[in-house]
């Protein structure tokens, strides 16, 4: 059975990848993933504000001057901002030492100096780069294009300061996805990442709080990443990563048919563990074994529509089906 496959052009051992989050936030957790056989690691994301706290410190001390360090160092730093970055270098050489691909997440979502610190992201080791671009145009007078933009404006920062591959991690929520995937992959996207979850927040009617709103996902929120994922596989050339409601081996399989190159899961092995990444594994090579699949290359996309299915009438005709079989099966008799 093979399950190998190729991510980023990095090639991994399988497609089971652990996706952001605190499941690889450790030099020991990630290497107990690698020991159930994950086939790699996006850690944690280090985010824009952290960067940018962390260069204020260091301009501040050198302005103060480095005979009053102790002292400056006790009322000019918050520490808890500014200490994660360089750990962050740590945990990535650590990380690089369990054995399997350790991809670095930035995660940003203005442009500005910090999007330069994934130079040292990659000289710490890191494999790739997942660029997490959490954007969300509150204003009503920022224009769609002008939104989509800064995506672009983005990645374009990151990739002329690295080498190595780079995947944009995005939410679904365009006037027109498959335009802006097509737009960042022409701007040097290596990799999509569908998707990133949105933060919606919760109101409690009883105690008149509003809550991020924040749960692990359920399967059923993998059906709008399959869609997209089937709908890209024959239109883009960059690697396609599937991220959202990975729970058993039935699904990583689904998003395989549906042309995804990783499938990714956290939510699954917070609930679970890391021994999680083993049942996912031995329940996709049983699934491929008893349908006679020899590897994970035969079934990629199986499912996808072929490239040049014409996507407006496809998508249409889609939904008068759903809707015509919902009627039929849910319609009072
Ligand atoms: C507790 C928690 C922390 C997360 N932290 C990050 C993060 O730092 N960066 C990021 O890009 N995604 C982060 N995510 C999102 C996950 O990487 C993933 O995209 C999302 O949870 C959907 O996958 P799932 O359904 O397998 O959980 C986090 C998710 C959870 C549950």
């Amino acid at each position: 059975m093979n399950l190998a496959t190729r991510y980023l052009g990095l090639d991994l051992r399988n497609p089971l990848v652990a996706s952001a989050g605190p499941m690889t936030q450790t030099a020991d957790r990630i290497k107990r993933l690698a020991e159930a056989g994950v086939g790699a690691v996006v850690l944690p994301s280090l985010f824009e504000e952290q960067i940018r706290a962390e260069a204020d410190r260091d301009e501040r001390l050198a302005e103060v001057g480095i005979d009053s360090f102790g002292e400056a160092t006790s009322y000019l730093i918050d520490p808890d901002a500014s200490v994660w970055p360089r750990q962050y270098l740590d945990l990535i050489e650590r990380g690089a030492g369990s054995g399997v691909p350790v991809i670095a997440s930035l995660n940003g979502s203005t442009l500005g100096g910090w999007t330069g610190y994934a130079r040292s992201v990659q000289d710490a080791g890191a494999a790739a780069i997942e660029l997490n671009i959490y954007y969300l145009p509150g204003d009503p007078l920022i224009p769609g294009r002008d939104a989509e933009q800064r995506y672009i404006d983005i990645l374009t920062a990151v990739k002329s300061v690295v080498s190595v591959p780079v995947a944009v991690k995005l939410t679904p929520y365009f006037s027109s996805f498959g335009d802006m995937a097509l737009r960042l992959e022409q701007a040097g996207a290596d990799g999509l990442v569908l998707f990133n979850r949105f933060m919606q927040t919760d109101i409690n009617p009883d105690t008149f709080t509003v809550s991020t709103g924040f749960k692990l996902s359920s399967p059923a929120e993998a059906t709008l990443p399959r869609s997209w994922i089937a709908r890209l596989r024959g239109q883009v050339r960059s690697s396609l990563a599937a991220s959202t409601g990975v729970e058993t081996a039935d699904d990583v399989a689904a998003y395989l048919l549906a042309g995804a190159d990783v499938v990714m899961t956290t939510s699954a092995l917070l609930r679970h563990g890391p021994g999680h990444v083993t049942a996912l594994l031995d329940g996709l090579t049983a699934w491929m074994d008893r349908k006679g699949i020899g590897s994970v290359g035969e079934i990629r996309g199986l499912l996808a529509p072929a490239a040049d299915t014409p996507q407006a009438g496809f998508g249409r005709y889609g939904y008068l089906s759903a809707v015509e079989q919902a009627t039929r099966t849910y319609a009072p008799r």
